[in-house]
């Protein structure tokens, strides 16, 4: 019987993970773009500089020769053999069972959080660090635990040791060794080596992000922590950056029995294929033409990084503090404490049409004095404006606020 009574109103009850969702204030402000801004926010490559005829050829290559990779199949073999060929010249030996390919660097943070976490444990993570990373894990309710970062030199070991003496069985720590996203540093060999060591002495697994890798502007680079350790590190790599992010294509490194859970974990998420994508990632990696492609990026990045760099010195921002990144594709800039960003970014939205990262979003709210500036999206004078607009919101808080801020 149907009671015609029963309320149609009401919606069904969440999850209490999902009832603490709430969309960032930040993101909201970020979304509502209006026209004639510029936006140094977010970290994505420039869509001007994607292979697309090449792209096309190999889209058309798999169509035509491969056309079964538009059915539910195993994920691309030969992908997985070039993968291992690239991670031996980064040092890393492994064999395609060592290897999983997943829908870019965000899927493996997802993958991983869910073969090493249980909900409320420790999760260690870097005072400033990437905000997509709390997308994976925060169903978990961990309790997160922040390592001091230094802007020069990345996590302080000294610290992280202290910390692990202190805090038993915590459930892994998410590092980016190269790249590091918001700082744009890379960490010297002796870091490395104590991360390796550190992981291996306190059992605690390392979780090493590393989609910015190829993009350094050094003359020379390090191997990943992972040729430093096989058992505790797990490696994540992306194509997205040096590619195209909507392939979705990235990958994990780790032992063999662990892959072959991570890739029932997978099929929960969707049925363990992406295999077009990783089809085409492979014709285009055979015509052997992502090695020149990769260098005109960092020939193109770097020098917009030099661009940025000389704006930022002739602008009202120079009273902030900032190291030229060796790598990735942002600046890090550090205010006096008086300085609040988030506010700053609210006036730049308003009233200066130019958008940036604050602090805030870096760091679980804790730091907001900072800000993230990204240098891969814009030409170099689109870029110079967005800073001077930055500039003119900040002299004009300084000027309200009254502060007098001088170098720094
Ligand atoms: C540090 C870091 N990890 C992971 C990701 C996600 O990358 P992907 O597009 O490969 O999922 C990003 C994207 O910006 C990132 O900055």
């Amino acid at each position: 019987m149907i009671d015609s009574d029963v309320s149609t109103q009401g919606l069904p009850q969440l999850s209490s993970w999902a009832r603490g969702i709430e969309e960032p204030a930040l993101q909201r402000a970020l979304a509502a773009t209006t026209s004639g801004m510029i936006s140094l926010a977010p970290g994505i490559p420039d869509s001007e500089l994607f292979p697309l005829s090449d792209m096309a050829a190999a889209a058309a290559k798999v169509l035509a020769t491969h056309p079964q990779a538009l059915q539910y199949a195993v994920p691309c073999p030969p992908l997985k053999e070039l993968i291992c060929a690239y991670m031996a010249e980064r040092g890393v030996k492994c064999t395609p069972d060592c290897i999983l390919l997943t829908q870019g660097a965000q899927q493996a943070l997802t993958l991983l959080a869910q073969l090493l976490l249980d909900p409320g444990r420790i999760v260690l993570e870097e005072e400033l660090s990437y905000s997509g990373f709390q997308h994976a894990i925060n169903a978990y309710k961990p309790e997160v635990v922040p390592v001091r970062t230094s802007v020069r030199n990345g996590v302080d070991l000294d610290a992280l040791e202290q910390i692990l003496k202190k805090t038993e069985g915590a459930a892994f720590m998410y590092v980016m060794a190269d790249a590091h996203n918001p700082l744009g540093i890379s960490l010297s060999l002796e870091s490395r080596q104590r991360l390796a060591y550190l992981a291996r002495k306190f059992q605690t697994p390392l979780i090493e992000d590393d989609p910015y890798g190829e993009l350094f502007y050094t003359e020379e680079r390090l191997q990943p922590v992972k040729a430093l350790d096989d058992n505790w590190v797990y490696y994540i790599g992306s194509f997205s950056k040096v590619l195209c992010p909507s392939l979705r294509v990235g990958w994990i490194v780790a032992e063999p029995q662990h892959i072959r859970k991570l890739s029932i974990i997978k099929e929960g998420l969707d049925l363990n294929i992406n295999t077009y994508s990783q089809w085409i990632v492979y014709e285009y990696l055979e015509t052997g033409k992502l090695h020149s492609h990769i260098k005109r990026l960092r020939t193109t990045y770097c020098a917009r990084r030099d661009a940025m760099d000389a704006s930022l010195r002739s602008s009202a921002l120079s009273c902030g503090r900032w190291v030229v990144p060796s790598s990735g594709i942002f600046f890090w800039i550090d205010f006096p404490s008086d300085i609040n960003t988030t506010q700053l970014l609210s006036e730049c939205l308003k009233s200066n049409k130019v958008a940036f990262i604050p602090s805030e979003a870096c760091s679980r709210g804790k730091r907001t004095s900072g800000i993230r500036l990204n240098f891969s999206r814009c030409v170099p004078s689109e870029a110079a404006t967005g800073i001077a607009r930055i500039g003119d919101a900040l002299q004009q808080m300084l000027n309200r606020s009254g502060l007098a801020i001088g170098a720094y």
